[in-house]
């Protein structure tokens, strides 16, 4: 198929990628002439496990092209995928001004029947916007399809979860780009529903929503288990071998952060209030997520008395483990909220550093995660790497003042630790 894909953050770079993957013709398109140029030389301008190998096979195959003007991407293309930024607005609503935007441009361009299709993750009810735009921007007054094909992919592991897909949604007005849709797909071997407009967007702002919410289900129980002494990653384990729950997404920590998630809820409660709903439930697991923050910072603030002047090592910037995005990183506000209270922080994150320097003033970044605990008072786990796990913590011991490891992860094993001679916190433990 041919295939122009609008805008190459990670949904769309991704995307591109794996449809040229899979043998498609894929032309993806970037208003940021810089990324463009980047891209066009080779370069890749995010850190995803995968991608770098998969995107240069695939343009010396012939099968992936990148270009600055949507004119060029849609006149190569039958099928236009819209990846563009949703970001919330002040009062958590969805900004739609870039699909808006893109809508205008593939109407002004658009001579021949085209299949436009929204991947951004937008409010219910975008896609009849969508077919709006287009029908009074459209110059040539050809016929058009829109569809939604809300994405799944989670950063980190988006390559493999666009490869093996769980599912593929596909959301049409009418069942004309049905058969186009699902030969798009049809090399990725995945279950496809096919539903109407409204419920495709849907499915994603409740998928993700739903996902937060068992992570902050989880975070609740954490609570429970530190007043009691249970462990919350045993109770996990117990109620996650139910099929019908499932252990994953129930890891407690310090709360869910990234572009998706803290974003998505907004809009969700913004949409619902929108329609007449009052969607409190997805307001309290808002709530839950930042209590869980506070929790930790009182937990640190506890153990060390005082925080003013206090050295500490930070593990992990990035928002999740296996990606060097820090958009709405829970570690990130760690290490503010640690610093606003006067801590000085040495930290370290395997990826996400160079991207950390632009949103952390005033912190010493280590190269060496074996090194981050030298001349500190106390060591923090922000990100659940799992490199972290083989860190030389003798040599750490040995560093720190006193042995004091804060971990908001549960990466490590308390029995152990405490046997070590660690002061340990963690999260439900
Ligand atoms: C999320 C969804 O998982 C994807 O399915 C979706 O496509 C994507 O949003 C999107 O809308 O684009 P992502 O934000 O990349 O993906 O990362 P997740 O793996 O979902 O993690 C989100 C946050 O939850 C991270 O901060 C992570 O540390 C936290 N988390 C996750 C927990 O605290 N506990 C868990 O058990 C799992």
């Amino acid at each position: 198929m041919k295939i122009a894909i609008i805008g190459t953050g990670y949904v769309g770079l991704v995307t591109g990628t794996c449809f040229a993957e899979v043998g498609h013709q894929v032309t993806c398109v970037d208003s940021d002439q810089a990324k463009v140029k980047l891209l066009q030389a080779g370069g890749v301008p995010i850190y995803e496990p995968g991608l770098e190998e998969l995107l240069a096979r695939n343009v010396a195959a012939g099968r992936l092209q990148f270009t600055g003007s949507v004119a060029e991407g849609v006149a190569r293309s039958d099928i236009i995928f819209i990846a563009v930024p949703t970001p919330p607005l002040p009062d958590g609503s969805v900004d739609l001004s870039f699909i808006e935007g893109v809508a205008r441009e593939i109407a002004g361009c658009m001579t021949s029947y085209k299949i436009v299709v929204d991947k951004s993750t937008v409010p219910v009810r975008t896609g009849e916007k969508v077919t709006e735009t287009i029908n009074r921007y459209c110059r040539a007054k050809v016929e058009f399809d829109v569809v939604s094909n809300p994405e799944f992919l989670r950063e980190g592991s988006a390559v493999e979860d666009l490869l093996h897909p769980d599912r593929i949604v596909i959301g049409v007005r009418s069942p004309r780009p049905v058969a186009a849709m699902r030969e798009v797909y049809a090399p990725f071997a995945a279950p496809l529903i096919v539903t109407d407009l409204h419920s495709a967007e849907l499915i994603k702002h409740a998928a993700n929503s739903f996902l937060a919410l068992k992570i902050s289900y989880i975070n609740a129980i954490s609570v429970i288990c530190e007043a009691t002494g249970a462990n919350v990653q045993e109770v996990a384990t117990g109620i996650g071998m139910d099929q019908r729950i499932g252990r994953r997404f129930l890891d407690a920590g310090i709360g869910f952060g990234g572009s998706c998630f803290p974003k998505d809820l907004s809009a969700f409660i913004k949409i619902a209030e929108q329609l007449g709903c009052d969607f409190g439930l997805l307001k309290e697991v808002q709530r839950i997520n930042a209590r869980q923050m506070d929790r930790f910072i009182k937990k640190i603030a506890d153990t060390l008395w005082v925080i003013k002047d206090k050295r500490i090592g930070v593990l992990g910037l990035a928002f999740k483990q296996n990606t060097d995005d820090v958009r709405m990183s829970p570690a990130i506000e760690l290490c503010q909220r640690l610093q606003a209270e006067g801590a000085r922080l040495r930290v370290h994150d395997p990826k996400a550093m160079p991207k950390a320097r632009v949103v952390l003033a005033d912190v010493e970044f280590v190269e060496d995660m074996n090194a981050v605990a030298e001349g500190c008072d106390a060591l923090v786990v922000a990100t659940e790497w799992s490199q972290f796990k083989q860190l030389d913590l003798e040599r750490a011991r040995r560093a720190l003042t006193h042995p004091i490891l804060f971990d908001g992860r549960n990466l490590f094993d308390k029995d152990e630790l405490e046997r070590q001679g660690w002061i340990y916190k963690s999260v439900g433990r």
